[in-house]
């Protein structure tokens, strides 16, 4: 029994912290009242009373993801939950914690009363209050899979669609149907950072010719029920006129851009060239915002900064060197909205996170490389590879305007002139660039049969199609006649690749039995590098003495495994050993998170028992765990070469172990199997092992 002191003591502690939240609530007002799209809010409303589609543009930072979900809340139309998509987990976390803020009202699961929450890949936080809830597109996708007329909500607000993932353009092609077919009183909301919205709009006026939603077998798609299946005839569509569309004006100050008279080899050292000149020259405050390519590269000029940093005198403000890339831990993430201690500036280096989805406060120069990885298709090999590629013009003004936020800015493009020229003028939607396997999957899983007849905002090609749809058969995902096969279902409910899922139901049969050994290294395959990087060859000698015990000459699947193993063995000091280990400790922690979810998954989908228990892995094991892989990525094997190099089974494209594997360096083998393909300045294959041609044999018979 609590006692009545205690019970007095709780009231009074949860009183202070309503209190607070109302003062900031108060104090945030203020602010919010100077955004560009306050004064818009009656426009938005009366759009949304009357039209069921808004399509509305505006500069980054302009109050769109954060206010208009606000503005909505308390319409007559909207009894249930809005959801509001983002592409990235990060944006879709701190927009959640700020918009909880400005409501005065606590986040997610942390109180029942909660009104705001968020729902990212591995991580829920949400009440039975939650009214507003900031969801990443795959997410929300998956909900669909699980209640197709998305039931809980009024509204679904898609924002950043200028980014124009292939989850964004499923969505709007879902949602088209929806809004035709069972639910036409759902509001939707489009935003983009860029004006240029006539293609949504003629998107959403177009009439349907074949709505997708009745299933067209006599087995319903997944939680489908009697009741509420009524395919919508073509004739009874509703009237095409029903789109508001409304361009909110930025408030963006002026921006100096310079570039550089000749172009650079060397990107690193022109961009540490340039954060050193801005530091010492320009007088604070004023953050710098550095656009990378990627984790890698990231890391490498941290180091640089850091090192070099030393040697600055007490004359200069500190510098403090924050990453930002997706496979970031959360907590160390979310730093970069905290303002700086006193006396220092911030130099966050970014990857194109921070282009439009991410508004890092008190930034006033940007220096931009001018380059993004960008996940590319090659259709002859039938595989994605991330490449490194120049960015559009207009991610490239995005990149510039991040500096103009709250006061003039400077922005130091490492380029020239002359090749921004050359630059394409928009980003090229990933539909007619990436694998469709799992967009494909997805479909299907929702009961659309007929994937060409697609309400597509722009159409993928037929080829790309058709290699997702082989891909499928070979992962019996589907069956022989393109429906759906239970396989299939059940890899479409796992929030990963059809490859990786189909490696995980693999573990889990009981001929194979290792999954909760597959659930570790999927766990770090989600997360981008559980290793530092090291960039020369007496770093790569240490790394080698400080990895022994960890490594594996059967290559970096078993080498991920015992790395997960031992430091989730370590009780004292998991930050010391990950030192010690050259492990990337940050990264640690996100594998932990991601195996916790997975597994927990892997429970309510009943391929895993209450009580697993985890034993030694032995040698037996570890075959059957590398075989699992073979079935997932039966299309990414090389074989070994009479020259002595690896080529694909399929395209007989040469592959190169890439210099992160285990492997490489090391003594040939008849056969390798990877998860990735990299394109650099040639074909690399990474997270690497090594299989024998048998094993393939055996899965094909
Ligand atoms: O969606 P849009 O880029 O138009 O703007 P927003 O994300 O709603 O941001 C509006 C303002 O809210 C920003 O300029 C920030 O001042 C603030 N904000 C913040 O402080 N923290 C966030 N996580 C998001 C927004």
């Amino acid at each position: 029994m609590e006692s009545g002191a205690n019970i007095k003591r709780k009231r009074e502690d949860d009183s202070t912290g309503r209190g607070q939240l109302q003062q900031k609530r108060i104090k945030l007002l203020e602010s919010r009242k100077q955004l560009p799209i306050w004064h818009r809010q009656k426009g938005i409303r009366d759009a949304l009373r009357e039209h069921n589609v808004l399509i509305l543009s505006g500069e980054t930072g302009s109050g769109k993801s954060t206010q208009i979900p606000q503005f909505l809340l308390s319409q007559p139309w909207c009894r249930e939950k809005i959801a509001v998509t983002q592409p990235r987990r990060v944006a879709a976390i701190s927009l959640a914690r700020r918009v909880a803020e400005e409501m005065g009202t606590p986040l997610g699961s942390s109180s029942p009363a909660s009104k705001v929450g968020y729902s990212v890949r591995f991580d829920e936080s949400t009440s039975p209050s939650t009214r507003i809830k900031f969801l990443t597109e795959g997410m929300l996708l998956q909900e669909m899979l699980r209640d197709k007329a998305l039931s809980q909500y009024s509204c679904v607000v898609v924002d950043e669609v200028h980014e124009r993932s292939v989850n964004i353009d499923l969505i709007l092609g879902f949602l088209r149907q929806l809004q035709l077919t069972r639910r036409k009183d759902l509001k939707v909301v489009v935003m983009s950072a860029t004006a240029d919205v006539d293609s949504l709009r003629r998107f959403f006026a177009a009439k349907l010719s074949m709505p997708d939603e009745a299933p067209s077998t006599d087995e319903k798609p997944d939680g489908a029920d009697d009741e509420s299946w009524d395919g919508f005839p073509e004739n009874d569509q509703p009237e095409t006129t029903d789109i508001a569309t409304c361009h909110v004006e930025g408030r963006q100050y002026p921006v100096v851009t310079q570039y550089l008279d000749n172009p650079t080899d060397d990107v690193l050292e022109a961009a540490l060239h340039r954060i050193f000149q801005i530091h010492c020259k320009e007088p604070t405050p004023g953050d710098v915002l550095v656009f990378m390519t990627g984790q890698e590269t990231i890391q490498a000029l941290q180091k640089l900064i850091e090192d070099l940093a030393q040697g600055l005198t007490t004359d200069y403000p500190k510098m403090l060197v924050l990453p930002l890339f997706a496979a970031l831990p959360q907590a160390a993430q979310q730093l970069i909205f905290q303002p700086p201690p006193r006396n220092t500036r911030k130099i966050i280096l970014t990857t194109n996170i921070a282009e439009t989805s991410v508004t890092v406060p008190g930034v006033k120069y940007v220096v931009d490389t001018g380059k993004a990885k960008v996940k590319q298709f090659r259709n002859r090999l039938g595989l994605d590879s991330l490449l490194v590629k120049p960015i559009s013009q207009s991610s490239a003004d995005q990149r510039k305007g991040r500096a103009g936020r709250e006061a003039p800015g400077q922005c130091y493009r490492l380029y020239t002139e002359a090749s921004y020229k050359t630059l394409d003028k928009d980003n090229k939607p990933e539909i007619l660039r990436c694998d469709l396997s799992q967009a494909v999957l997805t479909m299907k899983a929702r009961g659309v049969d007929d994937v060409l007849g697609f309400p597509f905002l722009t159409p993928p090609p037929q080829e790309a199609m058709g290699k997702a749809l082989l891909q499928l058969l070979q992962l019996n995902a589907l069956a022989e006649d393109g429906k759906i096969s239970t396989v299939g279902r059940k890899i479409a409910r796992l929030p990963l690749t059809p490859a990786l899922g189909r490696v995980i139901l693999e573990a889990a049969t009981s001929e194979m039995d290792c999954l909760l050994e597959v659930i570790d290294i999927v766990a770090c395959l989600s997360v981008e590098h559980i290793f530092t990087a090291v960039d020369t060859e007496e770093g790569r000698e240490k790394a080698q003495i400080a990895r022994s015990q960890l490594l594996r000459r059967e290559g970096d699947h078993l080498t991920y495994l015992a790395a997960v193993q031992a430091y989730a063995e370590e009780q004292s000091d998991r930050r010391r050993w990950a030192n010690e280990h050259m492990v990337s400790h940050r990264a640690m922690q996100s594998v932990m998170d991601v195996r916790k979810q997975l597994t927990a998954q892997c429970r309510q989908a009943k391929l895993l028992q209450d009580q697993e228990v985890r034993v030694a892995t032995d040698e037996a094991t570890q075959e059957r765990i590398l075989k699992c892989f073979l079935r997932g990525y039966s299309t990414k094997v090389a074989r070994l070469c009479p020259d002595g190099s690896y080529k694909t089974f399929t395209g007989n494209q040469a592959v190169a172990i890439h210099p992160s594997s285990v492997l490489f360096g090391r003594k040939k083998v008849e056969a390798i199997l990877y998860n990735q393909f990299v394109y650099t300045n040639k074909a690399y294959a990474r997270d690497v092992s090594v299989v024998q041609l048998r094993w393939l044999e055996e899965m094909l018979q």
